[in-house]
């Protein structure tokens, strides 16, 4: 799907590692909340194992997340498929697993969500992570689905590029850096996705005149969501949807 009807069709907010203040983030329960919220678009994050399958997965350890320990690169899929991913968050979640991204691909499908997927390699595996997930979107993506691919890598952009040659891209970071224009040219990317403290109207509106388009995270007060909408944001990625719902409608 080309950048201008993507973004014609991305709301303007995004659920965060799909719905994460209600549920384990990048499980399929996540993706389901974000769905009952009324969540349409939603940001997870993929990663690879051992076995070379993309998975969904913030960190580069399992810790956090899930029962187990350790990188996740050197674990296959039939071990990251032990764990659980969801008692941490809640006991009402046991049994939740990391999923694979074809069966996050199937779930948005069924839930007729769009994706940002942003690509989280471990450090050093930026090549063969972003080759892996292109490769697996070829496959599994459906064309009508909206699908947006972000990076804080930028040799993931640069490799993912290479396979989806009309995939819009998001360079993210944190702060804006100074030849934020260059990049944008240099890796071919749609917009930018910031973090939330580091943004200002003047950044947002330069952006937006220079014909990019301006993602906010991790945006879950309702008040600053709206300032930066006002602004000229066009979406704010936040880990409660629910709650920008009433003041944006309002
Ligand atoms: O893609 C936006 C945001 O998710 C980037 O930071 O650490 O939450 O993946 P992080
Ligand atoms: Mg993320």
């Amino acid at each position: 799907m080309i950048a201008e009807n993507l973004f014609q069709q991305m709301p303007k907010i995004i659920g965060h590692r799909g719905a994460c203040g209600h549920a384990p983030e990048n499980t399929l329960a996540s993706l389901r909340k974000a769905a009952e919220l009324n969540t349409r678009f939603v940001e997870i994050d993929v990663t690879l194992t051992q076995d070379s399958v993309a998975v969904i997965q913030h960190d580069s350890d399992v810790r956090r997340c899930t029962n187990g320990r350790g990188p996740i690169l050197l674990k296959s899929l039939e071990e990251v498929r032990t764990l659980d991913a969801g008692s941490w968050f809640g006991p009402e979640f046991g049994g939740e697993r990391i999923p694979t991204l074809k069966e996050a691909i199937d779930v948005i499908g069924e839930l007729g969500q769009g994706l940002n997927l942003e690509i989280k390699p471990t450090v050093g595996w930026q090549i063969p992570t972003a080759e892996r997930v292109a490769e697996e979107l070829l496959v599994h993506w459906p064309e009508e689905i909206p699908l947006l691919i972000s990076s804080f890598a930028v040799e993931c952009l640069i490799e993912v590029r290479r396979y989806l040659p009309d995939v819009p891209l998001g360079y993210l970071t944190s702060a804006i850096p100074p030849d934020w224009e260059r990049r944008m040219a240099e890796y071919d990317c749609a917009s930018l996705h910031c973090e939330r403290h580091y943004v200002t109207k003047d950044h947002i509106k330069a952006i937006r005149d220079a014909g990019f388009r301006v993602l906010v995270y991790t945006v879950n007060d309702p008040e600053e969501a709206k300032k930066l909408l006002d602004w000229g944001a066009d979406a704010v990625i936040t880990d409660f949807p629910d709650r920008m719902f009433p003041l944006l409608e309002g």
